[in-house]
């Protein structure tokens, strides 16, 4: 293919150009041969006007050396990076990986069975792990940047590759929890500028939607919307629109994966609405942790997924969520999205459900301590009355009264 490609068999930082593999935001990918060692790499070639971007340069070099310190069997390795000065053009030299993205596999019609998505699952957590532990956040985990061999083995490609936006997106809510039509206007005008932001939002997370700085949890969050990609063929939330999409990454639930796809396990489940959860200090909070909760959920054990981290076995609720308005302030936003059209809305229908449930529960048990104190006013003053035998006989292991007994059921 594209013969016509000015750098095919040209040579760039030490390796001659074979053929295109593919391209990207970040420049085009080319299968190459590095020269004194005789062996095939994959060189992915940026583009000219990144040479000027003195910020981003400094950080590609920087991440790229350190995710070549990282030798990790789910981690495409780094061989080399630097200006080739005749192109001038940055590059950098890795392991080429035979096989495709797991984006290219769906496209294609794949569905991978739930055994092999436990495995891609267990070695992206794998492979993730190692770099955040050398303090390498990816940035931009999709599906398109995790390659998966013939062999199926899980290679996570282009740390420190994506670009932050130019400019700092405001956070429209500016911190109040409330925000404005005209800073939902100036948000949408901010994304649709090219140099605001790079790709889709699909895969980003609610902070990076807001501008805020990427950590760990973050690349958690996207490993989430990629693993729903991956088992729903869909990522969680997709629309034309990125405002929208990111409206939904801040508000809504995604639809539940039953509804793509039939027979997923409860573990998959529970391990994606846990990467999945808005805030990050109710996601899973190292890739250890979701290491572990993967094996587990493949042996067939149960798993609390954030619960874990409560001796109470309950996730305890950060103070603020990140929130945008209600959608009728922004009538796009309220549109339902044709592919859920036709088949309802069913993510929402359960928060609705279960806070109802809540609202009974309360209500039930408000009602059984006040009865109960009734209860106990009642026996209180009538024995107070008679004689203090039956206090003592509190303590001593005597059931208490018929009725009594009936107040609890
Ligand atoms: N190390 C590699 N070995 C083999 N093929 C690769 C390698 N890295 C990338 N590719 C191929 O090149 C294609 C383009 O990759 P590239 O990273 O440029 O784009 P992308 O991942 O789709 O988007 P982005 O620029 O946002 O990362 C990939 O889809 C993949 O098929
Ligand atoms: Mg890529």
């Amino acid at each position: 293919m594209t013969v016509s490609d000015p750098l095919i068999n040209r040579v760039i930082g030490g390796c001659r150009v074979v053929s295109l593999l593919g391209a990207g935001a970040m420049g085009r990918v080319y299968r190459a041969v590095q020269e004194s060692l005789d062996r095939e790499v994959a060189l992915k070639v940026l583009p000219k006007e990144l040479a000027s971007d003195v910020e981003f340069i400094t950080r590609f070099l920087r991440e790229a050396k350190a995710i070549a310190q990282v030798s990790n069997p789910n981690i495409v390795q780094v061989f080399d990076a630097g200006l080739d000065e005749d192109a001038k053009s940055y590059y950098i030299m890795m392991e080429l990986v035979r096989g495709r993205s797991l984006d290219r596999y769906i496209e294609e019609g794949r569905q991978f069975s739930f055994g092999e998505i436990y495995s891609i699952m267990g070695q992206c957590a794998f492979g993730l792990a190692a770099a955040h532990r050398a303090g390498i956040i990816h940035r931009d985990i999709k599906p398109a940047n995790v390659m998966l061999g013939e062999d199926l083995i899980v290679k996570i490609a282009d740390f420190g590759l994506a670009k932050t936006a130019k400019r700092k997106i405001a956070d429209p809510t500016a911190g109040s929890g409330k925000i404005t039509a005209e800073a939902l206007q100036k948000l949408r005008a901010e994304l649709t500028d090219a140099g605001a932001i790079v790709g889709t939002p699909a895969y980003m997370s609610p902070e990076q939607c807001l501008g805020h700085q990427a950590d760990a949890r973050s690349d958690l969050y996207s490993l989430g919307a990629t693993f729903y990609y991956l088992v729903g063929g869909r990522p969680p939330f997709s629309d034309p629109d990125p405002l929208r999409v990111i409206y939904q990454h801040l508000n809504d639930a995604p639809t539940p994966l039953d509804y793509w796809r039939s027979g997923v396990p409860a573990g998959i489940k529970e391990i994606v609405k846990t990467l999945l959860a808005k805030h990050p200090a109710l996601r899973y909070r190292s890739c250890e942790d979701l290491y572990e909760d993967v094996q587990l959920a493949a042996a067939g054990r149960a798993i609390l997924g954030i619960k874990r981290y409560s001796s109470q076995g309950a996730a305890k609720k950060p103070k603020s969520m990140p929130r945008l308005p209600a959608a009728k302030s922004d009538p796009r936003l309220a549109a339902t999205p044709p592919a859920e059209a036709g088949r309802g809305a069913p993510a929402e229908v359960p928060r609705e459900i279960s806070k109802a449930i809540l609202a009974a529960i309360i209500v039930v048990v408000v009602l059984m301590i006040l009865s109960c104190a009734g209860v106990t006013l009642y026996i209180v003053t009538k024995a107070g009355g008679k004689t203090t035998g039956d206090a003592a006989g509190a303590g001593t292991g005597k059931s208490p009264p018929a009725h009594v007994r009936c107040a609890w059921g």
